[in-house]
């Protein structure tokens, strides 16, 4: 709690603004800004808002979307891709999968892509967690930080026992029950012998039960939780969680529109501080709006470096080349990204299944390796310099090969010494058919998202590099033919036809399996990484409290500061990072007013 006094200070201030906010016509000074409504940008406008003595305005063009039904069953969610809650980006043609252009589903609404996500609720491994505080000494950013913030966030329902019969298992231990985001197994989590065989299979396979996938080790077969309330089976996204129940907080303001790009004071010869931001408002007109203490981006990991950069921050030449002024050199802006290769195969059967099955297996190195892993482990370890000179020079120099070379060093480790899983395959049924989708947790390309012009704000310039480091075409397809050897492993093959038409056989030759993922895979929307949490000199943006390098008052809290990518779906670990930024570093500078 703020000292007495400061809170008595803010109070006189909050009396002058309550009767121009309760007319909800934007005033046009706020003491925090935040971009973009989504997951993470929302969780921080309820957490600044709870006791401040802040004013905090959200501005995103969105829509509410609480009516819109496929946003709220949670099995509709594959129908909201290409809608109008849907940004519906294109990456550029990709050169290393025969120059195809990639659909990117990012999500438009009050609560950003939480709205259009697949609800999977899966955090990661501790050790990926703990390499954060590695890459940034000190900084507290490690598993027992995060655990304490995922619970901190979540509201789990424990399974009922007819769940907990077809595999909805959990640890107490790692949940939390008092927070927003509900977290529970679905209610119409498939029934039936289905679960019984997948296990058995996979155990076969040498992939046995894993208690809790939340619990800081992924490796094994499990049945997932998912952000939805399942006593009403609804999904439970960032706004309901955060904004809805608290929009009518005097102090809170939602903004429509869409920021250009953050306002500086005259910072010559000083550190720049932001005075505010540029929005579009609906009706295509500039409006600005005044940011007492701080600018949060919070657009995502595909907008959120567009902002920067059109704000001058960023890598020199290229601003240069788009006519913008440089504010603060920083060359990692937009690159770092990292996204994950996602492929599916379907089959048919004659057996139907009623529900929904939310199956996942997480492989690591060892397993998906097998005799293999010593050789493969040192020849890629050799080959970590030139893989950093590559991506380097692919970024055109903006990150050093040196620079580079440490971050795949640490993912090596990551992979081959601290046994982190590398693949997840999700196999499941439902009506009469089947299907995996897998993808690399952990690839070794970095891609990039840029401004590509100063009068489109609204389409980020994506190119993910998908398989631009062989390696991960090589970890790709031997996901592929573990996960397609699933349904020819017994007991699962008795119902499913082995090789169905258009998929390679488990041993089909490397070519086919090659041609098959160059043609067919996409992306897993977990792009991350285009404001790294880094140390300048290794292409960080952000330093450990979040904010960008050499301003006064401009955080980034969204995926873009996740500096390496996790066996996780994202929002898990976007909630608990947006749980701590609040808690330990914006809100501390509140009681110093
Ligand atoms: C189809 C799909 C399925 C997924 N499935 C899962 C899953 O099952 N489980 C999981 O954990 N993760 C999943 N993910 C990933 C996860 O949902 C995202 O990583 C996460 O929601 C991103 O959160 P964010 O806060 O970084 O950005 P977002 O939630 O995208 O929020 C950004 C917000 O900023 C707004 N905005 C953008 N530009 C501007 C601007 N210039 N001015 C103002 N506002 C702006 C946007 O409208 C949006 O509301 C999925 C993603 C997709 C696309
Ligand atoms: C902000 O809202 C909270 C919750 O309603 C309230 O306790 C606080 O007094 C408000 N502060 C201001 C400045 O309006
Ligand atoms: C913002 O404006 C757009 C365009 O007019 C509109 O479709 C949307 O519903 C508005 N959002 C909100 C939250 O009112
Ligand atoms: C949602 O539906 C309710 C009930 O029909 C209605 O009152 C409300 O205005 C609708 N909201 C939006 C944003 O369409
Ligand atoms: C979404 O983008 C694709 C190109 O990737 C395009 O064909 C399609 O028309 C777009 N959909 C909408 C609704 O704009
Ligand atoms: C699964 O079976 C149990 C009884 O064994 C029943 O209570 C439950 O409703 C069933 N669930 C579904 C989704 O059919
Ligand atoms: C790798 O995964 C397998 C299967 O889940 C597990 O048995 C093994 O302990 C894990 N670690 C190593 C080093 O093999
Ligand atoms: C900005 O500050 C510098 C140094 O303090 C001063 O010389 C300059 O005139 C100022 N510019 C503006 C536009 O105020
Ligand atoms: C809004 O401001 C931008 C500069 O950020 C400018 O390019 C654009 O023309 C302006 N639009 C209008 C409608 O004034
Ligand atoms: C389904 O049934 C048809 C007709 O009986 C049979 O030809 C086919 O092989 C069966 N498919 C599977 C996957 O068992
Ligand atoms: C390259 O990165 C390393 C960090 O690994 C740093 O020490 C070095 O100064 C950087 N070199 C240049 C030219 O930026
Ligand atoms: C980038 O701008 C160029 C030239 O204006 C245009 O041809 C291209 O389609 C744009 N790319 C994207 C991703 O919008
Ligand atoms: C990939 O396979 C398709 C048929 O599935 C074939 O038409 C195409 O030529 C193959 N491409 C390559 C590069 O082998």
């Amino acid at each position: 709690m703020p000292p007495l006094k400061t809170r008595f200070g803010a109070l006189a201030l909050a009396t002058v603004f309550l009767p121009l906010q309760s007319l909800a016509t934007p005033i046009d000074s706020y003491d925090y800004i935040i971009v973009g409504a989504g997951t993470s940008g929302l969780l921080l406008a309820n957490r600044l808002t709870e006791d401040a003595n802040l004013n905090v305005a959200v501005i995103d063009p969105g829509a509410d979307e609480r009516n819109n039904t496929n946003v709220v069953n949670p099995l509709a969610w594959l129908g909201l891709s290409g809608t109008p809650v849907d940004w519906n980006y294109s990456s550029v043609p990709q050169e290393y999968i025969g120059g195809r252009v990639l659909p990117y589903d990012a999500g438009k609404g009050i609560g950003g892509t939480s709205l259009i996500n697949g609800m999977t609720y899966i955090r990661g491994d501790q050790a990926q967690f703990d390499s954060w505080e590695d890459l940034n000494p000190g900084s507290g950013w490690n598993w027992d930080t995060m655990l304490q913030y995922y619970k901190k966030a979540e509201r789990f329902f424990p399974p009922s026992s007819w769940q907990e019969a077809v595999g909805a298992l959990y640890e107490e231990e790692y949940h939390g029950s008092s927070g927003e985001i509900d977290v529970g197994f679905s209610p119409v989590l498939l029934n039936g012998s289905f679960y019984g065989d997948a296990k058995t299979a996979w155990a076969n396979l040498g992939q046995s039960l894993d208690k809790d996938v939340n619990s800081g080790h992924t490796a094994g077969f499990d049945v997932w939780p998912q952000t939805l309330n399942p006593i009403d089976n609804t999904r439970c996204d960032s706004a309901t969680a955060f904004y809805w129940p608290v929009q009518d907080r005097p102090n809170l303001t939602l903004i429509n529109g869409t920021v250009s790009r953050i306002l500086w004071k005259n910072y010559t010869g000083s550190t720049p501080e932001a005075s505010g931001v540029e929005y579009v408002m609906p009706n295509g007109q500039n409006k600005t709006v005044k940011a007492a203490k701080e600018v949060i981006l919070s657009a995502g990991a595909l907008r959120t470096p567009l902002i920067l950069e059109l704000s001058g921050i960023g890598n020199p030449s290229i601003l240069e080349e788009l006519g913008i002024e440089t504010v603060v050199d920083l060359p990692g802006v937009g690159e770092n990204m990292i996204d994950q290769p996602n492929m599916a195969l379907s089959y048919s059967t004659n057996t139907t299944f009623p529900g929904y099955a939310p199956y996942a297996t997480f492989v690591n190195a060892t397993s998906l390796f097998g005799d293999g892993f010593k050789r493969v482990s040192d020849v890629t370890k050799l080959l970590l310099p030139h893989w950093a000179r590559q991506i380097s020079k692919e970024t055109n120099r903006a990150l050093n090969a040196s620079a580079v070379e440490q971050l795949l060093r640490v993912q090596h480790d990551l992979i081959f010494e601290k046994d982190v899983t590398i693949a997840e395959i999700l196999s499941t049924a439902s009506g009469t058919g089947a299907f995996s989708a897998y993808w690399g947790t952990l690839p070794f390309s970095r891609g990039s998202v840029h401004l590509n012009s100063t009068d489109d704000i609204n389409t980020p310039k994506i190119n993910p590099r998908f398989m631009a480091i062989d390696f991960d075409m090589i970890v790709q397809i031997a996901i592929g033919r573990l996960a397609a050897t699933f349904w020819d492993t017994s007991p699962i093959s008795t119902s499913f036809e082995a090789v169905p038409q258009g998929i390679p056989s488990p041993d089909a030759s490397w070519n086919q399996w090659k041609n098959f993922t160059d043609s067919t895979m996409i992306s897993n929307a977990h792009p991350i990484g285009t404001a790294a949490m880094l140390p300048r000199k290794l292409g960080g943006v952000v330093d450990p409290q979040l904010r960008v390098y050499d301003t006064k008052n401009v955080r980034v809290v969204d995926a873009s500061v996740i500096p390496l990518q996790i066996s996780g779906h994202l929002t898990a670990t976007l909630y608990a990072i947006a749980e701590r930024a609040a808690a330990e570093f914006i809100a501390p500078a509140r009681d110093a007013v």
